[in-house]
């Protein structure tokens, strides 16, 4: 992995062709994505986020951007307008939170994962109107540049077709795609929706880095780490602890084979669920994951053996928090806990499973730099 602390940049700021470009990061969360472009070298201000849990993170590990705590669905746009300098290029980036759009919440919507019951909690549409605040805050201020990056499952929501129109009504050019994340340096196949869009033509996200024949491997990525037993503190890494597994789960994952599933298992290990027909269908969960291969989708739960295929490949536990940010490819010394902060697990998990992954944020960054530079040529032509 390529790796080097962002505060150990100078964000270059200026590309290019001499114009400076300042970016802001809305849902900037713990500073995956903020990391990433300055890790390309883009100059980012602030980021803006409602969960002030997040300071911390955002904060210590990016330089000179600050975090901002504020509800976007409220926030003045011209508070975020204000925040950049009178001259030079705006670059507004965001990762709204993604649950509505996820394949597995709309399986558990739709009731597969609740016993086939609905779910009365349901509180997407709430979360939807993220998109429309965003979508707002273009509108007010013309940034030059915007650009979003969420799940796949997105694109094919009405809200995305009125984000896409609005950008192209406000004269933007406007591409998307889905990337895979291996394609880019991320130990991890997750796949996410990428949006660019900018005033100065055509822009879209760099070609992939890598391909099937060089992905960086689980092997790469957390193979040299500590070992480490289900349930125990360690006290050295309090990221790279595991949680713990009860009897029965700790007789399942022994009997679980890497890249395998719940079907290996004898019969007494099954759960009630996999015996329905239903069930049938769900085999990654209780699975331990390969080697030699980028891992599955780091969710935000992926510390627990029976949320996913997140078995380590080798030993007999679930993925530690800081396996988990390794492989959303956030360098070893990222701190994520507050010194002064009670240290919260579950939370600190959701947020690098929230994260855009670090190394798709650099290619979102160098996408954004290159395209600056060539619109710099061309008018100086
Ligand atoms: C998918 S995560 C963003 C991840 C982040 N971009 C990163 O790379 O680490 C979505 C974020 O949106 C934040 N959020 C949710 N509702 C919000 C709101 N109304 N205003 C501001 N932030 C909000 C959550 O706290 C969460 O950190």
């Amino acid at each position: 992995m390529n790796i080097k602390r962002a505060n150990e940049l100078m964000p270059i700021g200026k590309t290019g062709g001499g114009a400076t470009a300042t970016v802001v990061d809305l849902f900037c969360g713990i500073g995956g994505l903020t990391h990433g472009l300055l890790l390309a070298g883009l100059n980012v201000l602030a980021g803006i986020d409602l969960d002030l849990s997040c300071r911390h993170a955002y904060e210590y590990n990016n330089g000179s951007a600050r975090f901002i705590c504020a509800d976007l669905s409220s926030l003045s746009p011209a508070v975020i307008a204000a925040l950049y300098p009178a001259d030079g290029i705006r670059v507004l980036v965001g990762c709204a939170p993604c649950q509505p759009f996820s394949k597995y919440t709309k399986r558990y919507r739709k009731g597969e994962q609740n016993g086939g019951r609905e779910n009365d909690d349901w509180q997407c549409d709430n979360k939807w109107r993220l998109i429309y605040s965003f979508s707002d805050i273009v509108e007010h201020i013309r940034p030059e540049i915007v650009s979003i990056e969420n799940v796949p499952e997105l694109a094919t929501e009405k809200v995305f077709a009125d984000f896409h129109c609005a950008l192209l009504r406000l004269g933007y050019n406007v591409s998307h795609s889905v990337a895979y994340c291996p394609d880019y340096g991320v130990s991890q196949n997750r796949r996410r929706l990428v949006l660019l869009a900018s005033l100065f033509g055509n822009l879209s996200l760099i070609k992939p880095i890598h391909n099937d024949g060089n992905y960086p491997t689980v092997r790469e990525c957390i193979g040299d780490l500590p070992h480490v037993v289900a349930g125990a503190e360690n006290t050295e890494d309090k990221l790279h602890s595991a949680s713990e597994l009860s009897p029965i789960n700790l007789r399942r994952i022994r009997s679980s084979v890497p890249g395998g599933t719940w079907h290996d298992w004898d019969d007494s290990l099954q759960l009630k669920c996999h015996k329905k027909s239903t069930g049938q269908t769900y085999t990654s969960i209780y699975g331990r994951m390969t080697w030699d291969a980028p891992s599955p989708t780091i969710t935000t739960q992926f510390f627990g053996y029976g949320n996913g295929r997140f078995g380590h490949p080798e030993q007999d536990r679930a993925l530690t928090l800081r396996e988990g940010a390794l492989l959303q490819s956030f360098p070893p010394d990222y701190s994520f806990v507050d010194p002064e902060w009670a240290f919260n697990r579950r939370k600190v998990g959701v947020h690098i499973g929230n994260a855009v992954p670090v190394e798709l944020g650099r290619a979102i960054g160098e996408s954004i730099k290159i395209h600056i530079s060539e619109a710099n040529v061309n008018e100086q032509q």
